[in-house]
């Protein structure tokens, strides 16, 4: 091998070890599954049967409805559920890009896990989520009515009901026993 090539070889090499960590950077949303397998116990307060049970889980679901539909015909959308305009508060992550979706990440689950606690393909491993400060550090949003203001906000909800973040947290409070 001459020396011209081997120095090119060796750039190409540190340039991809250098590219790795950003391709890497951004967490990936992997879908309620993928949290079920541990928050479905009882010991943990079952977030996973609380999140079953709520209307978030519908929210997908909601969209195929006759009343949705008839809510889109108002705004020109043929079917909410492939509409962006309906899509982005009934669905979690849908304006996150492509490849910030794991292949268990569905649209059809609604409103999960993730979209309150933020995309978990770095935080769900159990070393990582023991550690409350080791998983914030990789991505986990502990929550908060902010949280909730990304989507339960009058603009683009012709359903709008006022939002009383107390009043609406109790409907879907998970939360893990004491010991
Ligand atoms: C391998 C098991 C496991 C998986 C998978 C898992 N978790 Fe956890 N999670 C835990 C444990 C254990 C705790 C800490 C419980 C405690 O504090 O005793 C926890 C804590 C949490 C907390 C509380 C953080 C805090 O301190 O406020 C949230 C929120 C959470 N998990 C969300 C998720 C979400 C969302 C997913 C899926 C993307 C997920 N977890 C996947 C085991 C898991
Ligand atoms: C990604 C958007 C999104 C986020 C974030 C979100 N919600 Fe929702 N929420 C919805 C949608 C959409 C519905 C309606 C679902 C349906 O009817 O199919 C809903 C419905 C609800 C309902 C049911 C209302 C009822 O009358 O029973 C409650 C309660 C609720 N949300 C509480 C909260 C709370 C509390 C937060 C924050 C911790 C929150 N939501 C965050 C989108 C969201
Ligand atoms: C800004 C976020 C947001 C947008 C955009 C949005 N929704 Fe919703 N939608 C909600 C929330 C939140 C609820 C639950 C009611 C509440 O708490 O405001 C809801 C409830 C609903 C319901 C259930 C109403 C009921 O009382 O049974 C239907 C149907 C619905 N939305 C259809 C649509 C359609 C169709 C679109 C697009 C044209 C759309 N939504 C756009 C947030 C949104
Ligand atoms: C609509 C938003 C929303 C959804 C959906 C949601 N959470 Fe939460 N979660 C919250 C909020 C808000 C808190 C309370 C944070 C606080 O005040 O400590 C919380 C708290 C928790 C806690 C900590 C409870 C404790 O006692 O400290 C765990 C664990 C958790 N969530 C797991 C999950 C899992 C797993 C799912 C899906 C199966 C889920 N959450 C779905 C908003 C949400």
């Amino acid at each position: 091998m001459t020396k011209k090539i081997f120095v090119s070889m060796l750039v190409i090499g540190i340039v991809c070890v250098l590219a790795m960590p950003v391709v890497n950077a951004s967490p990936k949303y992997v879908g309620v599954s993928k949290c079920k397998m541990c928050h479905k116990m009882e010991k943990y307060g079952n977030s996973y049967g609380v999140w079953e049970n709520s209307l978030h889980a519908k929210a997908f679901e909601t969209l195929g409805t006759e009343k949705a539909k008839e809510n889109g015909k108002k705004h020109g959308i043929d079917d909410p559920q492939k509409s962006e305009k309906c899509l982005k508060c009934h669905v979690t992550g849908y304006d996150a890009p492509a490849d910030a979706k794991a292949e268990s990440y569905s649209m059809e689950e609604g409103v999960t896990c993730e979209a309150c606690h933020g995309p978990g393909s770095d935080y769900k491993s159990m070393k990582i989520m023991k550690d409350r400060e080791a998983a914030i550090a990789n991505g986990l949003i502990v929550g908060d009515k902010e949280t909730c203001l990304n989507c339960h906000i009058p603009e683009g909800n012709d359903f709008y009901v006022e939002f009383d973040y107390e009043k609406f947290y109790e409907k879907i409070k998970h939360e893990i026993p004491e010991e």
